[in-house]
């Protein structure tokens, strides 16, 4: 009986020469961390929303087969901690739903790749992979969209920002000015590409008295809306 990776490689080749780069090369199965058991379910609260169907990736990684010609980029991009992407500033304002990767997590991803990114048994898949985008529960309240410059409707409590672009955007400040002039930094997007829509939450709320104003410097054509209660 031919070696479990050669059983492997074999059946990729019959899914296509494209999807093969990454095996042809790999190695035996050397770890007890499967895609099927742990490696789908980081997957899935932290990159389907982006590399799934209809995401703003390049490429789905929401089934083995996809994700597997990625393994050593995965590694790579989650050990710099380049994904999941934040597009904004860390520790430019605090949020709640900062997307990182724990380091538990980004050990998980590195040890399954490192020991050659196996399937694991069809068991083990979660009931339903969905890509849902994250929901930030605590944003729902009043919207205001803010193009250039606007005037808060009263004395308002800010919970969240949701910002989205078509296209990339190297940097916008998001600032709120008090009407005694002391400005408040909300939170600096930076490296913010075309078709992402994000939520970011703040940690607590931000309090601004009648007549502030929330400004977008420069204003760049991405589509910011600042959610808020009374
Ligand atoms: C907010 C959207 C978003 C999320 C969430 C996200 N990605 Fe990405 N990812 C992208 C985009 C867009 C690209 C295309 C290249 C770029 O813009 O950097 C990309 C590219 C990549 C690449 C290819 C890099 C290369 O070598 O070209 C890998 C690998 C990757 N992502 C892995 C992940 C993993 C693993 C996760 C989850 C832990 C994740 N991404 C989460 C948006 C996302």
């Amino acid at each position: 009986m031919p070696p479990h990776w050669l059983i492997r490689c074999c059946r990729c080749l019959l899914v296509g020469i494209g999807s093969c780069a990454g095996l042809l090369a790999h190695d035996p199965i050397t770890t007890r961390i499967t895609y099927s058991r742990e490696i789908v379910r980081i997957f899935e609260k932290r990159c389907f929303s982006c590399h799934g169907e209809g995401g703003s990736a390049p490429m789905s990684l929401m089934k083995y087969e996809e994700a597997r010609p990625w393994a050593k980029a995965i590694k790579e991009e989650v050990l710099e901690r380049r994904m999941p992407p934040w597009g904004a500033v860390k520790g430019f304002g605090a949020f709640r739903n900062e997307e990182a990767l724990s380091q538990e997590e980004v050990s998980l991803i590195a040890d399954w790749v490192e020991g050659g990114a196996p399937e694991g048994e069809q068991k083990y898949y979660p009931p339903k992979i969905s890509a849902d985008e994250p929901r930030v529960a605590a944003l729902e309240g009043n919207r205001l969209l803010v193009k250039d410059t606007v005037k808060v409707p009263g004395a308002v409590r800010l919970i969240g920002i949701e910002a989205a672009s078509s296209s990339d955007l190297a940097s916008a400040l998001i600032v709120a000015e008090q009407p005694g002039g002391s400005v408040e930094p909300l939170i600096w997007l930076r490296n913010f590409k075309a078709g992402w829509k994000r939520r970011y939450e703040f940690r607590d709320p931000i309090a601004l008295a009648a007549g502030s104003r929330i400004r977008v410097e420069p204003s760049t054509g991405a589509s910011i809306v600042v959610f808020f209660r009374d």
